[in-house]
């Protein structure tokens, strides 16, 4: 066999065979082919496509080429979630408190981002001491001791995948369904968990733009986890806005401690829908039975204590957590009024994003330092009326280096519209099964 032939098949449309697809990914771990016989491959599968069968295969030899996280000592249901990616969204803090002391086990292996903000690791950093780089065995310990770990992906997971990346990323490939499914699927079946929730966004801010394409994401993940033994389902949210109200680490914490808290809210309204849907394919609860144990979470307090069992457990400061005035501040705060008078109809939260970055909260190279203490936070959401008294944005900054520019960025992110109609949104737009 050679890569070659693997080539040729793809670029005739022809399905690759099990054996061709281990083949390819033992051979892309140990480095066997060049970079060259590769992107030929990888493009002529964005061109041409991949089946379900191929698609699930290659997930599954993707996840095999590094390390699988073996959770057969803890008891109970394990369970995952993944979103893939927005705005202000920081609805894994909030909901693996409340579905941990809701009796699962939550298994949570982050990134940390290489986007406009930072991922779940580096808000959780931003809760003085808290340890995300933490063994398997304390992984597993902190999952059995209080029902939930979290801790930074490791180097060492889903190997082939990697470097598929590397080059997908530098070949115009990355667009493609069936790549990028295995490519996050392989990394979640190689976490262990027994359920796994996907969160896949749409619009502006987000990797897949239109409702429609996060649909054929959704059902393509949806089906290599389930083929491959994983209890799955997708919900397609919108980032039409950010999730939450403020964007960077320290306010992204403040936005999960308000939902357990007892905050509703767009955040909330996401946190909740995913716990039902985790509820139900880990107990078979109805929609009303789900919703209601995750609701007596929140409002008796229990799911707020939890995630300071969490925080403690992983060396954090969980005083933070009763008392958010505890959390790093920036040394300024400015508030940015509304421009003039009329509806939001627009909020672009790329542009909010790399205005975040640009204040230092995000990365622009790879293992950066980022400051989680600076960020900007949202006075205002999507179909509000606004006049030039209107509070839009209060920004957290350190410096004012680039903080001109900043201000431009963060005033092109909202269009206010004094003849344009409200606009329609849908929060959650579907549930994949
Ligand atoms: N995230 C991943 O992990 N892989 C992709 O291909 C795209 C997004």
């Amino acid at each position: 066999m050679t890569i070659q032939q693997l080539i040729s098949k793809k670029r005739l449309k022809k399905e690759l065979t099990n054996e061709e697809i281990e083949f390819w990914i033992k051979g892309v771990a140990k480095n066997e082919f060049q970079d060259y016989e590769l992107a030929a491959l990888l493009m002529a599968i964005t061109i041409n496509g991949m089946t379900e069968a191929e698609t699930t295969k290659l997930t599954i030899e993707m996840a095999n080429s590094g390390k699988m996280m073996d959770l057969s000592k803890i008891e109970g249901i394990k369970a995952d979630k993944h979103s893939t990616g927005g705005i202000s969204d920081t609805t894994t803090i909030a909901l693996v408190p409340i579905l941990a002391d809701l009796g699962l086990k939550m298994v949570k292996m982050s990134g940390r981002s290489l986007g406009f903000t930072g991922g779940t690791i580096d808000k959780l950093e931003a809760i003085d001491g808290f340890n995300t780089e933490i063994s398997e065995k304390k992984f597993i310990d902190g999952v059995k001791k209080v029902g939930a770990s979290i801790m930074a992906q490791t180097q060492d997971v889903a190997v082939a995948d990697k470097k598929l990346y590397a080059l997908r990323d530098v070949t115009d490939t990355v667009q493609s369904i069936p790549l990028i499914a295995s490519s996050i699927m392989s990394k979640k079946l190689a976490s262990g968990a027994d359920i796994i929730l996907l969160d896949v966004k749409f619009g502006e801010g987000a990797f897949m733009k239109t409702a429609k394409d996060a649909t054929t994401l959704a059902k393509a993940m949806v089906k290599i986890g389930k083929n491959a033994g994983r209890k799955m389902c997708a919900i397609i949210t919108s980032m039409e806005q950010p999730l939450g109200n403020g964007i960077g680490c320290t306010l992204e914490i403040r936005d999960a401690v308000e939902v357990l808290n007892g905050a509703q809210n767009r955040l909330s309204e996401v946190v909740i829908a995913i716990c039902v849907e985790i509820l139900k394919l880990a107990y078979g609860y109805s929609d009303a039975v789900a919703k209601e144990k995750v609701l007596n979470s929140i409002s008796s307090g229990s799911a707020l204590n939890k995630l300071k069992e969490i925080v403690k457990n992983q060396d954090g400061n969980e005083e933070i957590i009763s008392d958010l005035s505890l959390l790093k501040k920036a040394a300024h705060t400015k508030v940015l009024k509304a421009e003039n008078n009329g509806k939001i109809v627009a909020i672009n939260g790329e542009m909010l994003g790399e205005a975040c970055k640009l204040l230092g909260g995000g990365r622009i190279k790879k293992g950066e330092p980022i400051l989680h203490e600076v960020g900007i936070d949202m006075k205002v959401a999507l179909n509000d009326d606004v006049t030039t008294d209107t509070d839009l944005v209060n920004i957290h900054y350190n410096d004012k280096k680039n903080l001109d520019e900043i201000i431009k960025m963060i005033y092109g992110a909202f269009t206010i519209s004094s003849t344009k109609k409200s606009v329609k949104t849908k929060l959650i737009n579907k549930i994949v099964r």
